[in-house]
């Protein structure tokens, strides 16, 4: 297993050292420097697409308040030489209490997109969630991660056949778990994107799963022929890509016409949500795979409670970073109540506005096993690629383990609302 142990000296050490030879990370520490530097990067589209939340974008920044709601009380005199940074998830121990959340469309942040992504947590040990959306399909993905740990997110599309041969082919990649992502039945009101009038998908970006998937491309093929030769507005870039996409996966795809392209996309926007999805559901899944089955989406306790009547293996407190509901709850305002909710029967998880070690720290302390990161690591891709990944993740690791010491705790699993307070001014 990869060893996190003394990470905040070792990169602090790696830095200053770095500096005496003249070297300087192109990727910033700070997490608001960091996204400013990616949106000089990234084309206004990428940058609108990744940074953007729903409506007046009050959910992306109540996230962030919500953890100044909570101060860390460090102890003194504790010895804090040895931190250990491992947490148990699953039956695996992870080396640090960290996922990559499911991002789609990382074509738009580098054209290595989520195989750099994959070879930068596989370095580290962090489990990569892949997206439904990814811009590389997850057999490709895995392939590159070697024994790296990955899982699967799932969107619960229109045709039970096509989840049904998503998960087969994530079990065949060798993902450990299932990411049932629930708020996301429709897209929200995305007002950065909205405004620019673009929307990857239509691009055919950020579909690769579907363009390799033989039930999805069944689905293309039998589709009316008008679907197929109207172009109904859809460019000649889209097809391009899509036929790109289909080329390299599976290998009988390789003679898709550009008419069947256009109808790829056409069949994603048909398919791809599914407004009526309910807990009655989730028995299809669970009848259809061993692995964990994990919720993500979920903000109320009544929810959580719901989850495990249904036998639902792991929670992920999410509001998908503000770009759903405007105006929903900040992830650690309602952690603590999801984690009273389900007692210890099943992992909590949390995502949606982590940016430093302190907010790591706190999510931890308040019950989350675990936590997702999200556009930071982005933004590491668009400014250095698969090292760009690396840099935020380590910066982050190495945030974390030095709060964690300078707290005067040891143990990244073992922290508790005891070394938190709640702040007046939250
Ligand atoms: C999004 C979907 C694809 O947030 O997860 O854009």
């Amino acid at each position: 297993m990869v060893d996190h142990g003394d990470i905040g000296r070792r990169r602090q050490r790696e830095v200053y050292l770095g500096g005496m030879r003249g070297r300087r990370s192109p990727v910033p520490s700070d997490p608001e420097e960091l996204e400013v530097a990616a949106s000089k990067q990234m084309s206004p589209e990428a940058f609108a697409y990744v940074a953007g939340g729903a409506g007046a974008q009050r959910t992306v920044h109540r996230n962030r308040q919500a953890f100044d709601a909570w101060g860390i009380l460090p102890r003194m005199l504790r010895d804090v030489a040895e931190r250990d940074l491992r947490v148990d998830l699953f039956g695996r121990t992870l080396p640090s209490p960290f996922l990559l959340s499911p991002i789609g469309v990382l074509e738009m942040a580098h054209p290595e997109g989520d195989l750099a992504v994959g070879r930068a947590a596989s370095a580290l040990g962090i489990p990569f969630i892949l997206s439904s959306q990814a811009s590389v399909p997850m057999e490709k993905v895995a392939a590159t991660m070697g024994d790296g740990p990955r899982w699967f997110q799932l969107y619960w599309s229109k045709s039970n056949e096509l989840v049904e041969s998503f998960v087969k082919r994530a079990e065949a990649s060798g993902c450990e778990a299932l990411v049932v992502t629930l708020d996301t039945t429709m897209l929200g009101w995305r007002t950065k994107d909205i405004d620019l009038a673009y929307l990857p998908f239509l691009r055919g970006k950020g579909i690769a799963q579907y363009t390799s998937d033989p039930v999805f491309m069944e689905r293309v093929r039998t589709q009316p022929a008008d679907a197929v030769e109207d172009g109904g507005g859809i460019s000649l870039s889209a097809i391009k890509n899509v036929l790109e996409l289909a080329k390299s996966y599976p290998s009988g795809f390789a003679g898709l016409r550009s008419g069947e392209a256009l109808a790829a996309v056409r069949t994603f926007i048909d398919i791809y949500s599914r407004p009526n999805l309910s807990w009655s559901d989730l028995s299809f899944l669970r009848a259809r795979t061993q692995l964990p089955i994990l919720l993500k989406g979920i903000l109320h306790a009544d929810d959580a409670r719901t989850a495990l009547n249904h036998g639902v293996d792991g929670l992920i407190v999410s509001n998908h970073g503000g770009r759903q509901v405007d105006g929903s709850v900040g992830t650690l305002d309602v952690l603590p109540s999801v984690v009273d909710a389900v007692a210890g029967r099943i992992p909590v998880i949390v995502d949606s506005g982590l940016r430093t070690g302190a907010d790591v720290f706190k999510a931890l302390a308040l019950g989350a096993r675990a936590v997702g990161l999200g556009r930071p690591w982005v933004y590491g891709l668009a400014l250095d690629g698969e090292a760009g990944v690396r840099t935020v993740l380590e910066n982050l690791l190495a945030d974390f383990d030095l709060t964690l010491g300078l707290s005067g705790q040891t143990s990244a699993s073992e922290l508790s609302r005891e070394c938190l307070r709640a702040l007046d001014d939250g």
